[in-house]
């Protein structure tokens, strides 16, 4: 029987830097959807990959002085090793710098662009470099990036447009009448209330302002907006519009489901079904944007220097734990929180209290009772009748709870099994039963029962703890671990050996060892605390040399043609005088207007881009410039008092 295909992608991830958990945490609830549909008999096929493209790739790797292809291949391979870490069973991992994709998405645009639905213009707005986006100026929140809120660059580019408009109407009334398309149902409203019903702009889907991306074929000088580049990924893996393997694409598109950050849905939502549409392409069943991985303090950032390192996290606690605790304590679809604390507590409870110690227990009574060869269930009684039918209900369950993406639920089920085992060894009391000669027969069911429902438990465990899975088989010595096998109470053989291992989750003191965490985050931040050199030493004359004074800001706008310079007018008891700051990057006018800062008022005037400069705002700056601030006076004072 040819088996039926499913297909799951992840979002193709930036290598701007190296990944944290919350990147992994999509990949790895990709993994566990994956691995759960091979096991049920599926033909699967499991795509990530990288995102390459783009101004911001490039601009980090002209900072580091290499080509941006040295840079991503760099980060690309620690990618790929962390996927291996994390035990990720993806089949393909395509690279939008892969030729096969480049000319395909190539192919794509030009098709576009001759049935008319790409036409040439310019456009003006509001250019956030992070998110390679360009925003109108009512799209933005306070000046910033509505996104991720960072300041955005007033750009002008000629460019090319898709005429998304064009078909509005269609996709409203696809997602209208197809209401699994986007999940979670209260993310569908957002894009149908906030995006579509409002009248969808059409798409700029060129730049010319730099060149880390695919060239257009009909205007080389451009190329193509890093979106539409990275969308394609999802066929151009499959073989469409290249020959890398052509029956891929027949076999598995439309994909079951692209799972996704709710950063990303409007993205996938609109600008994806639309290209689909002019392309004539069927839709993809499903899209998924999951919530956010949080921390204590809000959303992991780099500047927050709050980003949780996947790699030492695994270090410290093996990957299955990670995995358990993304998987399990994260509602699939909200947002959740990652906390060391209640990550060490989970451990302790359910994977070393309830799955560990049910596992060390029955076999250790295996070993002690009967040489270390699982019994027969000869004495069977009315006791074992519970556990026995939760284990067989519990495969279905755990298998709807997946057609719907409900991963915690899932576990959930698989955990009301473990722990009516453990109940069940209360219940039954071996250790009683093994003082009574008359009793063997008894417990070695009771013992056989425990082994067939650890069994059970492996198997259903393998998609999410694949390892601790594989650690239960070699204990048990199990050897049917298919699904099928999950249909009857009957899948361990008698006799077979038992082997104790180590225990598969240590319990972990939590005070000792969230302290561990703690100083290693204090050895990472110590490079923060170094400084520039001080200067030569100077004296109190040489100081006074420089007339420092109060002024307040009256106006401030950018300098035409410098992105870096801002022309200030300020304020010195009564005269007005302009200023020229390097400070662009940091500071909107708005910001500025009002603020008492300070001068260096006796500074000799220059003149700057054709502007006069007469004097210097202070200010201070981290070394890398990555956060400056001007010194402002926190009161009012009259403008011209001194600074001493
Ligand atoms: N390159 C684009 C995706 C293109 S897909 C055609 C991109 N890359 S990304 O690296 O910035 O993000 C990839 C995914 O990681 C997104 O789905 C995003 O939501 C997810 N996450 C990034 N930080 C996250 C958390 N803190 N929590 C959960 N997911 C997070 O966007």
């Amino acid at each position: 029987m040819t088996k039926k295909p499913y297909y799951i992608t992840t979002p193709i991830y930036y290598p701007s830097a190296n990944l944290h958990i919350g990147n992994t945490y999509t990949t790895v609830a990709a993994d566990a959807l994956a691995r759960f549909k091979r096991l049920t008999g599926y033909e699967v096929f499991f795509l990530t990959g990288t995102d390459e493209h783009g101004e911001k790739i490039q601009r980090i790797a002209e900072g580091k002085g290499v080509t941006p292809k040295e840079y991503v291949d760099e980060i690309v391979a620690g990618i790929k090793d962390l996927w291996k870490l994390m035990n990720i069973s993806y089949d393909k991992f395509i690279r939008t710098t892969d030729s096969y994709h480049e000319k395909a998405v190539q192919k794509i645009v030009t098709q576009l662009y001759e049935q008319g639905d790409i036409y040439k213009s310019s456009y003006e707005g509001h250019y956030c470099i992070p998110c390679e986006s360009f925003w109108t100026e009512t799209q933005l929140v306070n000046g910033n990036c509505p996104d991720c809120g960072r300041p955005v660059e007033k750009r002008t580019e000629e460019a090319y447009f898709f005429k998304m408009s064009k078909y509005a109407d269609r996709l409203i009334e696809y997602i209208e009448t197809h209401p699994e398309f986007i999940q979670p149902e209260s993310r569908k409203n957002e894009m149908l209330n906030n995006f579509l019903r409002p009248g969808l702009q059409d798409l700029c889907i060129s730049r010319n302002s730099f060149n880390w991306g695919v060239p257009l074929e009909f205007d080389p000088g451009h190329v193509v907006y890093v979106w539409i580049d990275a969308l394609s990924n999802y066929i151009t893996a499959l073989g469409y519009n290249n020959d890398v393997d052509t029956e891929l694409y027949g076999k598995f598109w439309p994909a079951d489901v692209h799972l996704i950050g709710k950063d990303i849905l409007r993205f996938h939502t609109i600008y994806w079904p639309i290209m689909l549409m002019a392309l004539n392409i069927p839709l993809p069943k499903q899209v998924f944007g999951h919530g956010w991985l949080l921390v204590d303090g809000g959303k992991m950032s780099k500047s927050k220097g709050n980003v949780v390192d996947p790699v030492v996290l695994a270090q410290h606690f093996g990957v299955d734990a990670i995995r358990y605790y993304l998987l399990r304590e994260i509602p699939f679809g909200s947002d959740g929180l990652f906390n060391n604390e209640i990550f060490i507590k989970k451990i302790n409870s359910d994977l070393a209290n309830d799955l560990g110690n049910l596992l060390s227990r029955t076999v250790a009574m295996i070993e002690k009772y009967f040489e270390g060869a699982i019994p027969a269930p000869t004495a069977r009684e009315a006791i074992d009748n519970e556990l026995i039918g939760l284990a067989l209900e519990t495969p279905k369950k755990v298998e709807a709870h997946i057609d719907n993406l409900r991963i915690p639920e899932a576990l959930a089920e698989i955990w009301t099994l473990i722990r009516r085992a453990n109940k069940y060894i209360d219940e039954t009391t071996p250790w009683i039963l093994a003082k009574e000669e008359s009793k063997k027969e008894r417990l070695g069911t009771v013992l056989y029962n425990l082994a067939e429902t650890l069994r059970f438990a492996s198997v259903l465990i393998s998609s999410f703890l694949p390892y601790t899975s594989e650690k239960i088989n070699e204990q048990l010595n199990v050897n049917l671990t298919a699904w099928d096998s999950l249909s009857a109470f009957d899948g361990t053989e008698s006799s077979t050996k038992v082997k104790k291992g180590e225990a598969i989750f240590p319990r972990i003191d939590v005070e000792a060892k969230l302290k561990e965490l703690e100083a290693l985050k204090e050895v990472k931040e110590e490079p923060k605390q170094t400084m520039q050199p001080l200067k030569e030493e100077i004296t109190i004359d040489d100081f006074e040399k420089i007339d420092l004074r109060v002024v307040k800001v009256l106006a401030c706008e950018p300098v035409k043609g410098a992105k870096k310079l801002l022309k200030l007018k300020v304020d010195l008891a009564g005269e007005e005088r302009q200023v020229v700051s390097g400070i662009a990057q940091w500071y909107k006018g708005e910001d500025l207007v009002g603020k008492y800062v300070v001068l260096v008022a006796n500074l000799k005037p220059v003149t700057l881009r054709g502007e006069l400069s007469q004097g210097m705002i202070l200010a201070a700056s981290t070394d890398d410039d990555s956060k400056l601030f001007t010194v402002s006076i926190p009161g009012e004072l009259p403008t011209g008092s001194q600074v001493r």
